[in-house]
């Protein structure tokens, strides 16, 4: 996205400059809408499921934002080989996530490919004055992480058939699972940033949150939730050539204590697909979020803290 015009306009809220998760704008002082699209490539041979995990990701961005999604366009790629049954089985997967989000998928688009593909754009709705950027973590604050990582490497997993059908079953749980709940508790406690850690990883995008937000970021390594499975694989090497890709972009401005096993370390460079919100809030709100999460479907953990700028923008302890 790099290499995008950025124009700008008073009521556009969030554009691309600080690589947010979805563009915000502004209709009235009470409306701004908000705008995201995603879609990939099967993560999973399921296509119902794979539906619903492309479905739940694409919603991700929205409630990084703070925001309610409304309507969702789908995003279709397919062969004429491929059987009617398996894209209905992926539409229908995606549809049963947006029912879920309390959303409704008002159309789409369809393009001839080998390669499937499915997404969604999505539109969401808050009020202007609520939008969480990914730029504005305040020094003092804590951080909470609200789905575990090492989905790339279980999916690295599942496509090299090294995973056990219960890692099969909790990353399929993770990915699919809407950020719907801790996106209200976040809204109901009130926070200062909040990102999904998806492509870039947990390092990746906790990188932009201390860039855009000119602080450093501080994580304590054995605070991450993380699938365990996800580490014994890393272990044996399956890692997915973006974990790689995300350290070779970050690595000068991240400081990883050496006392930290490198499966983990993968681990928190491994792209996620569905991962949890990033949330920074003031430290005193911390206890307050951590009991609006109590009842979350996923586990969550407060991970780190924000610090005033150093010379790294990441330090991992
Ligand atoms: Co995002
Ligand atoms: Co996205
Ligand atoms: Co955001």
């Amino acid at each position: 996205m790099c290499h995008l015009t950025q124009d700008t306009h008073e009521n556009l809220l969030v554009g691309i400059e600080t690589s947010d998760d979805a563009a915000v704008y502004k209709i009235t002082d009470d409306i701004a809408i908000v705008q995201t699209l995603d879609f990939f490539t099967p993560v999973v041979d399921d296509p119902y499921v794979f539906g619903q995990i492309a479905a739940a990701n694409s919603l991700s961005d929205i409630y990084a934002m703070g925001a309610e999604p409304k309507l969702a366009l789908n995003i279709i790629c397919f062969s004429e080989n491929l059987p009617k049954e398996t894209i209905n089985a992926i539409l229908k997967g995606g549809h049963d996530k947006v029912k879920e989000a309390g959303a409704l998928i008002v159309g789409g688009h369809t393009v001839d490919d080998n390669e499937p593909k499915y997404g969604l754009s999505v539109t969401g709705f808050m009020h202007p004055d609520d939008v969480v950027t990914n730029c504005n973590a305040k020094v003092g604050d804590v951080l909470i992480l609200t789905k575990p990582i090492g989905i790339g490497v279980l999916n690295t997993g599942i496509k090299s058939e090294m995973i056990s059908e219960e890692g099969y079953r909790l990353a399929v749980e993770t990915m699919s699972t809407l950020n719907k709940f801790a996106k209200n508790a976040m809204m109901k406690v009130g926070v200062n940033s909040c990102t999904d850690v998806t492509g870039f990883g947990l390092l990746g995008h906790a990188y932009e949150m201390a860039k855009g937000s000119d602080v450093t970021i501080k994580i304590q390594s054995k605070s991450i939730p993380i699938i365990q499975e996800a580490l014994s694989l890393a272990k044996m090497g399956i890692i997915p050539a973006g974990a790689y890709k995300n350290m070779n972009y970050i690595k000068d401005f991240v400081r990883i204590s050496n006392q930290i096993p490198q499966e983990l370390v993968d681990c928190m460079y491994d792209p996620q697909t569905s991962g949890g919100l990033l949330i920074s809030l003031d430290k005193g709100k911390a206890e307050m979020l951590l009991t609006e999460l109590q009842d979350s479907p996923m586990p969550y953990a407060l991970i780190g803290e924000v610090l005033a700028k150093d010379i790294y923008s990441i330090v991992v302890e």
